[in-house]
């Protein structure tokens, strides 16, 4: 990844991104392996938000496995696609996809109750204020035992920026939230037609 992710932290620079000529090296075409894993082993609760979630490779994968998911992003462009995408894909009852955009940092303004939440690169993509309004949206809107992933970079990628097992715990620390665990995972990434795989890390917690 040539720039920085926190390049991107303004808004309309992710949008910029997603219309661009060259998809952003997060883009993938698929989801990240760590978080399809998790989908797959786990028994998500309905209904799932994907927090973050660009033109919807998650959510509709996460939707074809049967469950009821919603993918936010704020990034019009990557909603557009994300809803092409949709419609292209068949996803059979009980299963059910829709995409809206939104600010993370404003999830108290959504009209939803995730038992769980989904974040592949979200969390990492926000400055320290984005952080703690997105944690605390979520905070808001999860109701007890909703499950939280966070997929996240990790500093051992050696981009020079990232998050830490420390500072991740840092981001769900208190009484809000309960059962912490990081473990080590990997960021799949695609740049300049090469195939990267970068240290990050998984963490999951429920609302206590
Ligand atoms: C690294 S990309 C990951 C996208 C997608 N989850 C994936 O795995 O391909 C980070 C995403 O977070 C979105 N994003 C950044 N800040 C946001 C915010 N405040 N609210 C909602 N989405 C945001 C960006 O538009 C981008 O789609």
């Amino acid at each position: 990844m040539a720039r920085q992710l926190h390049d991107f932290d303004a808004l309309h620079d992710f949008d910029a991104l997603y219309a661009g000529d060259v998809p952003p090296p997060w883009e993938i075409g698929r989801p990240q392996p760590v978080l399809l894993a998790l989908v797959r082993r786990s028994v998500l609760a309905d209904p799932v938000l994907d927090a973050g979630c660009g033109t919807g490779a998650l959510a509709l994968a996460v939707a074809r496995a049967g469950h009821r998911v919603v993918g936010v992003d704020a990034a019009a462009h990557a909603i557009s696609r994300a809803r092409e995408r949709a419609a292209e894909s068949i996803v059979e009852p009980p299963g059910e996809v829709r995409f809206e955009v939104a600010d993370a940092r404003r999830l108290d303004r959504l009209d939803l109750r995730p038992r769980t939440v989904l974040d592949s690169g979200l969390l990492h993509s926000l400055d320290d204020a984005g952080r703690e309004a997105y944690v605390a949206g979520l905070e808001a809107i999860c109701p007890p035992d909703a499950l939280v992933a966070v997929l996240a970079m990790s500093m051992d990628a050696g981009l020079g920026w990232g998050t830490t097992d420390d500072g991740l715990r840092a981001a769900f620390a208190g009484p809000a939230w309960t059962g912490t665990t990081v473990s080590d995972a990997e960021i799949a990434a695609r740049t300049a037609g090469e195939d990267l795989r970068l240290a990050a890390l998984l963490l999951t917690t429920r609302r206590a």
